[in-house]
């Protein structure tokens, strides 16, 4: 690895912006938490700093003394590792706690937790089953608190995603998303951040799982500014629909928080399936994203997942880059 000061120079004057410098000492619980701005500027670190490892140029040390906790009520492959991973490419420290094996297990309280973890640490990202007890966490917690999925919003997964869609395309406003499949917290998040950047957002999901309509009005509050067009069809929208949509997203049909009986609506669910068929229908340039993890022949088919259309390893693999700009600019 070698140094480049011109690069160090670059991201200390990325994170000098007025965007970034706004989000110092900040939680970031809700997608709406960063405007359009600041998500720009933390796409910009975040490309910088992409590009300087694969550069093998050697990343500044922005996490330097810094200590992260990684809390953890449910399972998580990629969130726990990309945050880990990405800290210490930053020279932090994290580590992994989950709810069973604390203090909590045996029924000590959020609050006590949260002041607890605040004694020893710079900033907690946390993974709840309920959005308010992230709430309480972050209310008694004096460090930031960040969002690494609740039952309501997974805002890093979409901060990401916009980066991954803009890296691909090249641009955001203008492009077209589709989630399909079962409306849920991704879907509510994914419109909050779609309308926010300009992107068109159209969900497909049975008229068992209507869009929550607290998360359609913060986008349609957004798409007012931005010009995003927002739609939702509770079938498979027609031929002329589908040939404007850009990327087809999907998530695994029962999520966490939930308990559904997928085998009753297996026939429901199933017409809901990105596969080959749907894509051929979309946009010639279209792709398919997964915030993963996939269970493929439910949600999701096989070929798709692995083929030429997919972005979910790319999707996947920036959610480290983001999440490095994200802590970098909270604890600078
Ligand atoms: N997409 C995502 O958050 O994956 P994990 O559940 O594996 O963290
Ligand atoms: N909607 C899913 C996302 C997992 C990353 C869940 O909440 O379980």
């Amino acid at each position: 690895m070698r140094k480049e000061p011109a690069y160090e120079n670059e991201i200390a004057r990325i994170l000098q912006t007025k965007e970034l410098k706004r989000l110092r000492g900040k939680d970031f619980l809700r997608t709406e938490d960063v405007d359009m701005h600041q998500s720009f500027m933390l796409f910009h670190l975040a490309e910088r700093l992409k590009e300087m490892h694969t550069k093998k140029i050697r990343l500044p040390k922005l996490l330097d003394q810094k200590t992260v906790c990684l809390f953890f009520e449910k399972p998580s492959t990629r969130t726990r590792v990309s945050f880990d991973a990405g800290i210490h490419l930053l020279h932090g420290h994290s580590f992994f706690i989950d709810k069973t094996t604390t203090q909590m297990g045996r029924g000590e309280d959020m609050k006590d937790t949260a002041l607890t973890l605040s004694q020893y640490t710079d900033a907690v990202m946390g993974r709840v089953f309920q959005h308010k007890e992230l709430e309480v966490m972050a209310k008694h917690a004096p460090i930031p608190v960040i969002n690494g999925l609740t039952d309501e919003d997974h805002p890093c997964q979409i901060l990401s995603d916009l980066f991954t869609i803009r890296e691909h395309f090249g641009h955001l406003k203008g492009l077209t998303l589709m989630y399909v499949g079962v409306s849920d917290n991704v879907t509510d998040s994914l419109l909050v951040g779609c309308a926010m950047v300009g992107v068109n957002m159209y969900v497909a999901s049975p008229k068992q799982f209507p869009v929550s309509s607290k998360y359609l009005r913060i986008a349609h509050s957004f798409a007012k500014k931005t010009g995003s067009e927002i739609k939702v069809f509770h079938e498979m929208p027609d031929a002329n629909t589908l040939k404007n949509v850009n990327i087809v997203y999907t998530d695994e049909w029962e999520s966490m928080h939930m308990h559904l009986d997928k085998k009753k609506l297996q026939p429901i669910l199933g017409k809901f399936q990105v596969n080959e068929k749907l894509l051929s229908k979309c946009a010639s340039n279209a792709r398919m994203m997964h915030c993963l993890p996939a269970l493929k022949g439910e949600e999701v088919s096989h070929d798709v997942m692995y083929g030429k259309r997919s972005l979910v390893w790319p999707q996947a693999h920036n959610r480290m880059w983001v999440q490095m700009a994200l802590l970098s600019s909270i604890l600078q």
